[in-house]
């Protein structure tokens, strides 16, 4: 029997906890820092930061931790694996080496081209003025990238001369390297792969939605709702994926001399010219998660033993069903996300910038739950998801209401109206 350690505070920490408390050989999930919405699921939390190492390391060998399994990007940039290998403690998440592929761009687009695997050209830039002067001569729309961990907010797709120009500009106000890329346009979709050297196992597709309001408006944030499968990326596209992507990955990092026992997010894109990678994250994805580990059948514990042991686990996905999750965020966010804002208790949502007790949830930060529904259809899990939506006290949180309208385009054109999308929660 094992107690496993979960580091990270976020939803996607939550849906990690309540899989690995599934396992009939896990007696005890803690989260460190967690947040205290987890609590609701038999997740115990623990007052260190995902940041503190060494106290960590003394929580895991105070409490007989069997695995420690890492959330965020940050502390694995900061290279928390290292840190536990050398104190011998089981661990899942990329060592510092391998989570540049998420920290640095620069780094990823170098292992993608010497590796062939698909993504866009890319110019990379040490001065302001160097830069400027290659984007007043290149195409629009481009993209610009801040290199380094920016939460999300490092990448400005520049449709106008002047946005560019304003872009760089206030890139090189916070970094001295910038990447200009060529736009893909293009489906977007999440493809994340668990790891343990050569062994790999695909999780199911799944599709984020970035923007704060509905029909792909408002400001970027860190994902307002997901749902899986993905119909449009069919099995055909999927083995291109494998074929073009994922193993070029893995076999591109063992010929780069790097060991990976931990977790690969495609950000993928399918364009006209076929699958091409947007980025990298060496971490799950967040909303993503939420609706994937749901779909587990099987003992998620053995499966990241198995992976640290780079044997081949055996696992199942459910196959009839669509999963479909909404994020409610503070009013503000992601600007200035309000504090103390009401948040409604419901046992079996993912909680993630929250404070309080258990029973009088408030926000402490943008991202504060998700909502999770499963239906027969895209279009059930989509009405089961805003049907839970409409019973809670929402307030004054704010949510989009159109989660999964991309996956509906797929969807055959002769519906009946009340197969329709819930417009109202
Ligand atoms: N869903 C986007 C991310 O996790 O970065």
């Amino acid at each position: 029997m094992a107690k496993v350690l979960i580091v990270g505070s976020g939803g996607r920490e939550h849906a990690i906890g309540r899989a690995m408390l599934a396992s009939p050989q896990v007696t005890a999930v803690y989260c460190a820092p967690g947040n205290p919405g987890m609590t609701l699921s038999g997740i115990q939390t623990v007052a260190i930061a995902e940041t503190d190492f060494a106290g960590l390391v003394a929580f895991v060998h105070q409490a007989a931790i069997a695995l420690t399994f890492v959330g965020p990007e940050a502390p694995l940039a900061a290279g928390i694996v290292d840190y536990f290998e050398a104190e011998d403690l089981p661990v899942f998440g990329a060592n510092q080496a391998v989570a540049q592929l998420e920290s640095s761009k620069v780094f990823a687009k170098a292992f993608m081209h010497r590796h062939q695997i698909p993504t866009a050209g890319y110019a990379v830039f040490h001065d302001a003025t160097t830069a400027l002067t290659h984007s007043q001569q290149a195409p629009l729309p481009q993209v610009i990238k801040v290199d380094g961990l920016a939460a999300g907010k490092g990448v400005t797709v520049a449709q106008t001369q002047t946005a560019a120009t304003t872009a760089i500009t206030a890139a090189f106000a916070i970094t001295d390297t910038v990447l200009i890329e060529d736009f893909m346009g293009g489906f977007e979709f999440s493809q994340m792969v668990l790891v343990g050297g050569d062994k790999f196992c695909l999780l199911p597709t799944a599709q984020d939605h970035k923007r704060l309001r509905d029909a792909e408006k408002g400001p970027n944030t860190g994902g307002m709702g997901a749902y899986s499968p993905v119909p449009q990326i069919t099995p055909v596209i999927r083995q291109q994926m494998i074929d073009q992507v994922i193993l070029p990955t893995i076999n591109g990092l063992k010929a780069d001399g790097l060991t990976l026992n931990g977790v690969i997010y495609v950000g993928g894109i399918l364009t006209s010219k076929g699958i091409q990678v947007i980025e990298y994250n060496l971490r799950l994805g967040d909303p993503e998660t939420q609706i994937l580990l749901p779909q587990l059948r099987g003992d998620f514990y053995q499966v990241i033993v198995d992976l640290l042991h780079h044997q081949q686990p055996t696992l199942t996905w459910q196959t009839t069903a669509t999963y479909l999750g909404v994020v409610l965020a503070a009013p503000g966010y992601p600007e200035h996300a309000q504090i103390g804002v009401a948040v409604p208790t419901l046992p079996t949502a993912d909680y993630a910038s929250v404070s309080g007790t258990p029973q009088h949830l408030v926000s402490a930060g943008g991202r504060v739950m998700m909502v999770i529904a499963h239906g027969a259809t895209l279009v059930a899990a989509q009405q089961q998801a805003y049907a839970q939506l409409g019973q809670l006290a929402t307030g004054q949180l704010q949510f989009r209401h159109d989660i999964g309208w991309q996956g509906l385009q797929a969807m055959p054109p002769k519906m009946s109206p009340a197969d329709g999308p819930a417009s109202e929660a």
